[in-house]
């Protein structure tokens, strides 16, 4: 997967016990294709070792500031970044930066790259009652006003000891912000999104269900990217997700359209596999094999067209998107569906190359019956791509 687009990562490591989780946000960073330099405190090296950070990054690890050198550190790393991720921060180094204290390379890094009006993003981690500490927090204020972003630590079990907030954000969260701070438009932000996802599930009795195959991971990296974009983002989905924008989790087709009935939105993207049918005489407790004679047999009664109610009622300055997947006359059969269901633009993908897979390869049709295919590709990078053509 690369969807970095050839942009540059500085990551700040302070001396928090929560270091040790940012091997792997470099990996994460490094295996979408970014750019990653590394700046640590000399205290945080108590707690990561230069080896490690410079073998994950394939960069040199910097944190000597008096070292001779050819260019002056502070200033060349501030240029070359596109975004400083200073994870995890200690309570230090965030009092530091926003008093514009500079007493060593990554705080000169942050008081000189201040300047230069980049995205900067800060993961504090630390004990709730540094985390508490009012001093703390009239800090965090001030950087906030000064555009910094946070991500906010999580509730937990600490290292010392204890329990509660300041407990670093869980590393694939750091991720998803990392990428909204580089790739959005801010043009989007007041802008909605829905997108739903994964195959919904028919009850059959209190703990069994009818599905299909459908993972999620089209939809999932939609939400995504249109998250990355800037968009307000709501995930209306079948399978758990764990996300910096809102998710909703729902099980039945009925319960989707539940969710998306009276929802306010610029974009609907409706990548969910909803069922056709679901079962009509449905249990409410566990039906025994003792209690049947012979087979058992499911009558299933058709669902309600999810995306076609919700299209009825569009306004003009809404955009709804669906996805058609079949196994034969794909194109015919999303055209068809297009109009039938009052669509703007319909994804055509097949069941061979979309279910279930890390990859995909999709043609859009637009209202007008403009067409546009995507070669094979990650779902990421047809998501990207997606969103590009949609949401004009
Ligand atoms: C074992 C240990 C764990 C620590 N964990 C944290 C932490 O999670 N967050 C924090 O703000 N400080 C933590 N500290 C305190 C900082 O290391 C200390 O404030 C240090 O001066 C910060 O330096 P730096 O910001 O230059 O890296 C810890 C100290 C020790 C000895």
């Amino acid at each position: 997967m690369n969807t970095s687009l050839n942009k540059n990562i500085l990551i700040g490591i302070t001396s928090s016990i929560a270091a040790y989780k940012i091997y792997e946000l470099i990996r994460l960073y490094k295996k979408n294709g970014y750019n990653v330099k590394i700046v640590t405190t000399k205290n945080a090296l108590n707690f990561v070792s230069p080896l490690v950070l410079e073998t994950l990054s394939e960069n040199k690890c910097f944190y000597n500031q008096f070292e001779p050198r050819d260019n002056v550190e502070h200033i060349s790393l501030a240029t070359w970044t596109d975004i400083f991720v200073i994870a995890p921060s200690s309570a230090n180094t965030i009092s530091k930066c926003a008093q514009g204290i500079a007493d060593n390379l990554l705080t000169s890094v942050f008081c000189a790259y201040l300047g230069y009006k980049k995205p900067i993003l800060f993961a504090p981690a630390m004990n709730t009652g540094m985390w508490e500490n009012p001093i703390i927090q009239e800090n965090i204020l001030k950087l906030k006003k000064l555009n910094c972003d946070f991500v906010e630590p999580q509730n937990g079990f600490l290292a010392c000891g204890t329990e509660g907030k300041g407990k670093l954000a869980d590393v694939n969260l750091i991720y998803h912000q990392t990428l909204r701070n580089l790739h959005q438009n801010k043009n989007n932000n007041s802008k909605k999104i829905i997108v739903t996802m994964g195959g919904t599930k028919e009850k059959i009795d209190s703990v069994r269900y009818i599905t299909n195959s459908s993972s999620g991971k089209m939809g999932t990296a939609i939400a995504d990217w249109a998250y990355y974009f800037g968009f307000e983002v709501n995930a209306i989905s079948t399978i758990e997700l764990e996300r910096n924008y809102k998710t909703t989790k729902v099980n039945s087709a009925i319960e989707m359209l539940n969710q998306l009935q009276n929802q306010d939105y610029d974009y609907l993207i409706m990548a969910a596999a909803v069922g056709d049918f679901k079962v009509q005489n449905e249990s409410e407790t566990k039906i025994s094999k003792e209690e049947i004679e012979g087979d058992f047999c499911l009558k299933l009664t058709k669902n309600p067209d999810v995306v076609a109610t919700i299209a009825k009622n569009k306004k003009e300055n809404q955009k709804i998107i669906g996805f058609c997947l079949t196994d034969k006359d794909l194109i015919n059969c999303a055209k068809n569906k297009l109009i039938n269901k009052n669509l703007d633009y319909i994804i055509a993908n097949d069941v061979k190359t979309a279910l279930n897979t890390n990859q995909n390869k999709v043609t859009i049709i637009e209202k007008s019956g403009k067409i546009i295919d995507i070669d094979l590709d990650t779902k990421e990078n047809i998501a990207k791509k997606i969103l590009e053509v949609v949401c004009d």
